[in-house]
């Protein structure tokens, strides 16, 4: 069997993400990160938590590649990602999966349309494509959203058509951000079943939440951000 995850990034082999005193300034004066430095190694299941406003989405696009450190340097899987050009790049993003707070999902779109995108830029064979959003619409109890316009559909369906996209075709590297907010318990659990099986296939999965629920007791590391400032990193339980 084929472990997309496996041979998904080249370089190194034990660390997927590395940040070095990153800092992140928004015009005119906001320091939204500040000299941040972090080591996730492959495979790890990791979140980020902190009040509202204290850098965890920015810490996610910076690693995303979707934004530019002010300061500091970032490697995904050993490359150093500000020398990373053109193709380079379009192949690094190709392996993460990105569950966006604000979603971005194309809302004139299907459900089932907006989670196959992932995996046609990959030129995965149609039948596999449907195969697996209709196992993943079921996992996440969407199975009767499939062609329904996702415009259409409630904050909460629409959350987790994004986390459908982001995983949908196996990244090495997945993030997520707050991938619970607008969940009952019960779809909560479903959401972090899924996550959890991303990260049993081998996936270094990042979750940016408020939820205490979803990384209590869970025995990973947990790391508090504060003022775009890094408080700590614990273990588990806090
Ligand atoms: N594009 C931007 N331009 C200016 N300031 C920004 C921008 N993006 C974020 N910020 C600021 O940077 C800080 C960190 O924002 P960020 O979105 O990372 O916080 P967060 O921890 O994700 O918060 P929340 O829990 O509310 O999602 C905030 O003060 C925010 O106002
Ligand atoms: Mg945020």
């Amino acid at each position: 069997m084929s472990n997309s995850q496996d041979d998904a990034l080249p370089g190194s082999a034990d660390i997927m993400v590395e940040l070095i005193k990153v800092s992140k300034r928004y015009p005119p004066d906001v320091v939204a990160l500040h000299s941040v430095s972090l080591t996730i190694p492959r495979g790890e299941l990791f979140f980020v938590i902190g009040m509202s406003g204290a850098g965890k989405t920015t810490l996610l696009k910076l690693i995303a590649t979707m934004e530019s450190p002010s300061n500091g340097l970032i490697e995904i899987s050993g490359s150093a990602i500000h020398r990373l050009r053109g193709a380079q790049l379009a192949r690094l993003r190709q392996r993460i999966g990105v569950a966006y707070q604000d979603f971005k999902l194309l809302l004139n779109r299907t459900a089932a349309e907006n989670i196959a995108i992932s995996m046609e830029v990959s030129y995965k064979k149609p039948q596999y494509i449907a195969k697996r959003v209709r196992s993943l619409l079921d996992q996440l109890n969407l199975a009767d959203k499939h062609s329904m316009i996702v415009g259409e559909l409630s904050r909460g369906e629409q959350q987790r058509v994004t986390l459908a996209r982001a995983v949908a075709n196996s990244p090495a590297l997945i993030l997520v951000d707050e991938p619970t907010g607008n969940l009952d318990a019960v779809t909560t659990e479903r959401v972090m079943q899924l996550l959890m099986s991303s990260h049993k296939a081998g996936a270094t999965i990042v979750v940016a939440t408020h939820d205490e629920s979803i990384y209590r007791d869970r025995g990973c590391r947990v790391m508090e951000l504060r003022k775009g400032s890094l408080v700590g990193i614990f273990e588990g339980q806090r």
